[in-house]
């Protein structure tokens, strides 16, 4: 088989390596992939938003099936553009991927639904919002309605902070459209977990739950970012939550879809926080998360294109998905200075006998050296039998890992590691 991988971070190495170990793909194709990527994938310099080119690339080479992994081209149609080719896909199609392109759709889409989400408002027009926040409970939480790089959720502490939030979206319009509707909503707090499903609209199989380290700095300090860590499974899921998340999130979200006419196929994320009223929706994405996949596929131990076949042809109900009963830590290796500013083209050096355990995310191949080439450089994933080796395991990894200007949190797992011992 031959197939093709829309994307080129972390996430997408760590689809194609599982996708690798199934004996039937004789070659995968990563558009535009990156200079980690190449060892395992043929790149190929097509932007993963360039949604023709794709679909000619497709026709060209007689690829087999598709994974089309970002969330970008996924709101922009690319499925649909493919499946209108003939091409099996894994992803959803636009009018379902919408869950995660309009924060406005999915908001309304819970409160319809009866699914628990934060309380909220919407608003069209800045005075509006400034209005309703004169009298809004703070911190308050402004969000506005389209993809903004995961930058678009502000959570301002006072009036004036939210204010200028809600001016900054609305009228500077510093994420763009995505700002010309915004959402005000309640501040909830508790434990967040991801927990990543795979769907076929008929059947929803979660995998196993993990733990995103968002912000930038050391015991959650700094500006938020993709994602500096992860550790999976997150002890604060517990076998009773993610029952009653199942019952209350999981399987009505799929429902309302397929009522939408929506019909979700592919991985649908669910980023839940365990409030003193229960677990809530604090976000949906239509995709696999990152860095969570980078711990959460190396525990599959069922095969991923197979998984993922069963999701496109619906019969995911009589497909294995297991997991191994260890746990994984994901230390990311960032460029000094990201999200904000950062230097690039530093060589990278990763011992062969760790190459397995590194995902790349932003990195270029230049004279036949790989260089760094993005704020986030690679995630290095451990597993063990235990959550604290794993991390131990890890930074190990990080250790041996060299390149200039290398930063990285010093605490990813330490939250996760207190809960556990709080549970026994
Ligand atoms: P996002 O960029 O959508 O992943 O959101 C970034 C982070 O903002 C989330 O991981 C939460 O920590 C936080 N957040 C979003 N919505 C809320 C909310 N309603 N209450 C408290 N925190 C929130
Ligand atoms: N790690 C969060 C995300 O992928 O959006």
């Amino acid at each position: 088989m031959k197939v093709l991988v829309v994307g080129g971070g972390g996430r997408e190495h760590a689809i194609i390596r599982k996708i690798k170990e199934n004996p039937t793909v004789e070659q995968i194709f990563a558009l535009p992939g990156n200079g980690g990527i190449a060892a395992d994938a043929t790149c190929v310099g097509i932007a993963a938003t360039d949604v023709p080119a794709i679909v000619a690339f497709a026709k060209e080479q007689q690829v087999d099936y598709v994974v089309v992994a970002p969330d970008d081209p996924l709101v922009l149609g690319c499925v649909d553009a493919l499946s209108a080719e003939g091409f099996p896909c894994f992803g959803p199609n636009a009018a379902a991927a919408a869950i995660e392109g309009s924060k406005v759709f999915s908001k309304n889409l819970m409160k319809k639904y009866g699914i628990p989400t934060a309380a909220y408002e919407v608003f069209t027009e800045e005075a509006a919002a400034v209005e309703y926040l004169k009298t809004a409970p703070m911190p308050t939480v402004i969000k506005a309605d389209g993809l903004a790089l995961g930058k678009g959720v502000i959570i301002a502490q006072n009036f004036e902070e939210a204010a200028e939030a809600v001016h900054s979206m609305m009228s500077d319009k510093v994420f763009g459209k995505s700002g010309d509707q915004i959402v005000i909503e309640e501040f909830l707090t508790g434990p967040e977990v991801s927990v990543l499903a795979f769907t076929d609209g008929i059947t929803v199989k979660p995998m196993v739950s993990s733990m995103d380290h968002k912000r930038a700095g050391d015991n959650d300090t700094g500006l938020n970012t993709g994602g500096m860590g992860t550790v999976a499974p997150n002890p604060y899921y517990t076998d009773a939550i993610a029952k009653e998340c199942m019952e209350t999130i999981f399987l009505p979200t799929m429902n309302a879809m397929n009522a939408e006419g929506r019909t979700f196929k592919g991985c649908l994320y669910f980023g839940l926080m365990l409030t003193p009223n229960g677990p809530k929706v604090i976000e949906y994405n239509c995709r696999f998360g990152d860095p969570e996949t980078q711990v959460v596929l190396p525990l599959l131990e069922s095969d991923l294109l197979t998984i993922m076949q069963a999701v496109t042809s619906q019969t995911l109900s009589e497909t294995e998905v297991k997991f191994a009963d260890k746990h994984a830590c994901c230390v990311i290796m960032a460029s000094k200075g990201y999200p904000t500013k950062y230097d690039k083209g530093f060589e990278i050096t990763i011992p062969e006998e760790i190459a397995k355990n590194v995902f790349v995310a932003g990195a270029a191949i230049k004279d036949g050296k790989l260089v760094t080439s993005g704020g986030r450089v690679l995630g290095a994933t451990a597993i063990a039998d235990t959550l604290g080796d794993a991390i131990k395991d890890a930074y190990g990894l990080v250790e041996k890992i060299h390149f200039d200007n290398a930063y990285y949190r010093h605490d990813i797992g330490a939250r996760a590691m207190q809960a556990a011992g709080e549970e026994k």
